[in-house]
């Protein structure tokens, strides 16, 4: 990773003091190394290599797929993109469910051969012996509480979490217990916004949400739901803020006509 004098890197403390402040924490992901550039340039507090890499890099259905390999093979492209956000990796489903020594050591994988600066796990008080144990390693933890996509197959669906009232403070729960164990930040997915401003407010630690409203501490999307790259998506949490689709499609059309008539190259265009 190279350094540039003159910027501020943001680190878990940074998150923490914007909580204290006030101050509403971005993230979004990111795969590879000319989008995390742009990201990262444009002042994003946290890039998350998400294993959503499965189905938006990848094509598959589910993000259970995508190995640990190909997750550290993400995350250094982006590592080599980033000057200034703080760069979290997700643990791939089967890194971190068997055991914690197991979890450790894939945790460890990600942070020596990427350079990543955090790592992030779905679950609560089912995993926490594995992330107190990598924390113990001296290994940030942001936690993920809510829908899980990667216990997609227990769910069934991925309607929104946690609307019953057991569920909810089995939720707040989890939140608390990864609070105490050291977690620096929860990612909420795809719960009621009453629910997740609760959580916001009864942890210390930044509540990043997807799906979870505006009373949270920050928020995450995914970079190509955002940009709108794919245009078969469509929850009710999502803001596009571009149709990139369109506009990739125009391109795409533009340029196989110029070559079939003949346009491009033109004589500028050539040695
Ligand atoms: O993998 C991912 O992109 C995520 C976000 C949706 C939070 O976990």
């Amino acid at each position: 990773m190279s350094v540039h004098k003159n910027v501020k890197r943001v680190t878990t403390h940074t998150l923490h003091e914007m909580k204290v402040a006030g101050e509403k924490i971005s993230m979004l992901t990111g795969y590879d190394f000319s989008m995390a550039r742009i990201i990262d340039e444009s002042g994003i507090d946290v890039i998350l290599v998400g294993d959503s890499a499965s189905n938006v890099m990848a094509g598959h259905e589910t993000t259970l797929p995508i190995t640990l390999d190909q997750m550290i093979y993400h995350a250094s492209a982006v590592v080599r993109a980033v000057n200034r956000s703080l760069v979290v990796v997700d643990m791939p489903f089967g890194s971190y469910q068997g055991n914690s020594k197991e979890a450790l050591s894939s945790a460890i994988r990600i942070m020596k051969e990427s350079g990543a600066h955090a790592v992030k796990m779905e679950g609560g008080r089912e995993i926490s012996e594995s992330i107190t144990r990598i924390l113990t390693a001296g290994i940030p933890v942001m936690g993920h509480l809510g829908l899980t996509p990667q216990s997609i197959y227990k769910f069934g669906t991925y309607v929104v979490r946690a609307k019953e009232e057991e569920e909810a403070n089995r939720l707040i729960e989890d939140a608390k217990l990864l609070e105490e164990i050291g977690c620096f930040a929860i990612v909420l997915e795809k719960i009621p916004a009453e629910l997740a401003v609760k959580v916001a407010k009864e942890v210390q630690i930044p509540i990043i949400g997807i799906g979870a409203g505006n009373g949270v501490d920050g928020q995450v999307l995914v970079v190509h739901d955002m940009l709108g790259i794919n245009n078969e998506f469509n929850p009710r949490f999502l803001r596009k803020y571009n149709n990139l689709y369109d506009q990739m499609m125009q391109s795409f059309k533009e340029y196989i006509n110029d070559v079939r008539s003949g346009d491009f190259p033109n004589d500028k265009e050539q040695y």
